[in-house]
């Protein structure tokens, strides 16, 4: 097996998905392993669960920056400084800048909770559900400049019930979550991706992501 891709986190908050991906590295198979989680808030309970997981978790508050571009050069130099790879946003709630994104071309993927193209930006719950949609999911995708685009790796659904609220519908999103972003990952990791004309092709024999959920309560 090649050397494991060096990986960094970037959370904000609970960290459930960063823990979706420790957990998914932990396999021997696993092309890549979780070396850095990075919060920039210092609040952020994902970095204690990191830390109880054995894996160096630090906050670069973002508040103690002059400006975005101080703060991104404060973490480029840290993620240089471990020799990472891949980083993998999870709830990261921090917009980046071009100038850090150009850094991570291709080597950067985000999670966002719904199937994009549709609901870029923050409610994604509460917006389909006053659309009226059948199915919703998640997508994971490769990160450009531009918020919430870049092609698209692997996506889950799930479908929309009629009692759901915000609340239950993200449940059952965030759910298929933590199923999609690991195999998204092992997918990256693997150099089982390619980009073309703005869309992710899956190399041949590769293990393909993209996934329909398979559950539908009668
Ligand atoms: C997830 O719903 C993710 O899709 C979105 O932010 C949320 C983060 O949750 N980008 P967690 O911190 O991974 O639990």
């Amino acid at each position: 097996m090649s050397p494991r891709k060096r990986v960094a986190v970037l959370i904000s908050g609970r960290g459930s998905n960063m823990t979706s991906l420790v957990e998914a590295a932990r396999a021997p198979d696993f092309p890549a392993e979780i070396v850095l989680v990075l919060s920039n808030r210092p609040d952020a309970a994902g970095l204690a669960t990191a830390r109880a997981a054995g894996i160096e978790a630090l906050a670069l508050d973002h508040k103690t920056y002059t400006g975005r571009e101080e703060f991104e050069r404060a973490l480029q130099a840290t993620l240089e400084a471990r020799r990472v790879e891949i980083v993998c946003l999870a709830g990261f709630m921090r917009l980046l800048t071009a100038w850090f994104v150009a850094r991570w071309q291709g080597r950067m993927i985000n999670i966002h909770p719904a199937l994009l193209p549709s609901y870029k930006g923050l409610h994604t719950h509460e917006r389909a559900l006053a659309d009226g949609v059948k199915i919703h999911g998640c997508t994971v995708h490769f990160v450009v400049p531009e918020m919430d685009a870049g092609p698209i790796i692997a996506q889950a659904a799930v479908p929309v019930l009629d009692a759901d609220t915000p609340d239950s519908l993200g449940a059952r999103v965030l759910a298929q979550e933590h199923v999609v972003y690991p195999l998204a990952l092992r997918l990256v990791a693997s150099g089982g991706t390619r980009i073309e004309d703005g869309r992710v092709r899956v190399a041949d024999g590769a293990e393909r992501p993209a996934l329909v959920s398979p559950f539908f309560p009668a």
